[in-house]
């Protein structure tokens, strides 16, 4: 069940430069990481109850890379907080909708994560995170 927006992701060219804009609205970057399977440098951005999601491509041909070829930097994906990552997928599959990938994967911060084909969506990328203190339960 989806219970909430966790993060909003912004595709950058680079991490350094697009920081100081947040950093100028007085906020902070809490955490700098590499999802190497997604081809992505991940940076966090707390925000009252949301965060802000800055990626950079560690190569042009990774789906980061790909989209600011084509689309520039900007707002890349929505990302929904999730108690059951597995369950949302199979109810969203049942109901006709695509997601990407055959079963949840390992994303930024060890979160289990999934994608929603923004075909099914209204044009909207939506991932859905589960943390991972949850998936101890
Ligand atoms: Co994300």
């Amino acid at each position: 069940m989806v219970k909430g927006v966790d993060h909003v992701g912004i595709a950058v060219r680079s991490i350094d430069e697009a920081r100081q804009f947040y950093e100028a609205l007085g906020l902070e970057v809490e955490s700098i990481e590499e999802v190497k399977s997604e081809g992505v440098r991940v940076a966090m951005i707390p925000l009252g109850a949301l965060r802000i999601e800055l990626l950079e491509p560690l190569e042009d041909d990774s789906p980061v890379g790909r989209f600011l070829t084509k689309r520039g930097p900007g707002i890349h994906h929505i990302c929904l907080a999730s108690s059951d990552v597995q369950a949302d997928s199979e109810g969203l599959r049942a109901s006709g909708v695509s997601v990407l990938r055959d079963r949840p994967t390992l994303g930024a911060g060890g979160h289990l994560v999934q994608f929603i084909h923004p075909k099914s969506a209204g044009g909207v990328l939506y991932e859905l995170a589960q943390e991972s203190a949850e998936l101890e339960d």
